[in-house]
């Protein structure tokens, strides 16, 4: 007999946040944000093996332990929700650093949203997926869709970007951990001071410049992260990084997310190897941006032996 069980290895890639503005606390207790969310080669793997049975199990398997794992809950969610049962085992080699604002631990939930219903035989939509993605947290969805998208609302009312130009970028992730509920509400106590049109005008900049100057991208100014004033301020030795990362040559150099981590942009590879040269070994990452086109590719050849035809989200060949 044939062995039932179906697996396949994919890579959860990490984002950056190209700006970042935060207006007000909404009712849900939520900020209501303006970013850019943008992938990059930075990845997580995870392999997945799914074996149809007449009950559910779930196990995961990690070098680390990590509390309350997405990857986890996001089968459990998307089993429930597809009605669908069998013993599904992962396996996470982490590479994206945990905590640091590159969003590591949704885009691992993202993956198993994706993956989980090709190797189990269902059709998912693509808006059910984002909709499974808002409840496991407010940057799953954008790792459903990766490339380049802007976000509002909690993060998770996107909308896609044309893929800029490749970009190579620099991470440095110091040993900071910065508690994002926390960065919030600091942050929160200083919204009032600020002007939400003047916030929403620069952001429309940013947008219209992402967008009309494809293929090339131009990513200089005015690109922001409004979470810099409140994590500087507890922070200053990530401050002292921002300023490292820009007399190497980076344009812009900024925190990702509500940081520990910054990226810097520069103009060719050699350029970024030189900057990672000059940077501590421990925490330097050379990274690329990765686009959408790129991202469904990678995808597609994961998914390869488990898909009916290209087409996005994947679509299962077992249904
Ligand atoms: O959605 P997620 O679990 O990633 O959010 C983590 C925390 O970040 C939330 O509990 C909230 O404190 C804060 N947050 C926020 N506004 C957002 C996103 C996150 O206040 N738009």
């Amino acid at each position: 007999m044939s062995d039932p069980t179906r697996r396949a290895r994919v890579r959860a890639l990490a984002k950056l946040n190209l700006g970042l503005k935060v207006l007000n606390k909404r009712p849900d207790g939520f900020h209501e944000l303006r970013t850019v969310f943008q992938t990059i080669s930075l990845a997580d793997t995870l392999a997945i093996e799914f074996t149809p049975a007449g009950s559910t199990e779930i196990e995961l398997v990690s070098d680390l332990d990590i509390p309350d794992n997405l990857v986890l809950r996001a089968a459990k969610l998307v089993m429930e929700a597809l009605s669908v049962t069998g013993r599904a085992r992962f396996r996470l080699d982490k590479r994206i650093p945990m905590g640091a604002g590159l969003g590591g631990g949704s885009s691992d939930a993202a993956a198993v949203l994706l993956a989980l219903p090709v190797l189990a035989g269902k059709r998912a939509g693509l808006e059910t997926l984002l909709e499974l993605g808002a409840r496991l947290g407010s940057d799953v969805p954008f790792f459903l869709l990766g490339g380049a998208a802007v976000a509002l609302g909690r993060g998770t009312e996107l909308y896609p970007l044309p893929d800029l130009q490749a970009r190579q970028a620099v991470v440095v992730v110091p040993p900071v951990h910065v508690s994002t509920p926390e960065a919030y509400r600091a942050l929160a106590r200083e919204l009032t001071a600020t002007l939400p049109s003047r916030t929403i005008n620069s952001f429309q900049t940013l947008v219209w410049r992402l967008s009309c100057s494809v293929p090339r991208g131009s990513w200089e100014e005015p690109l922001e992260n409004d979470f810099e004033a409140v994590v500087f301020d507890q922070y200053p030795e990530l401050k002292s990084i921002k300023q490292k990362l820009r007399k190497l040559g980076a344009c812009p150099a900024m925190l990702t997310g509500s940081g520990a981590a910054l990226f810097g942009f520069f103009r060719s590879a050699s350029e970024a190897s030189r900057a990672c040269a000059a940077l501590p070994k421990q925490g330097t990452l050379p990274v690329a941006t990765v686009g959408r086109a790129r991202f469904r590719a990678m995808w597609w050849r994961s998914l390869e032996a488990h898909m009916s035809r290209k087409c996005w989200p994947p679509e299962s060949r077992y249904s």
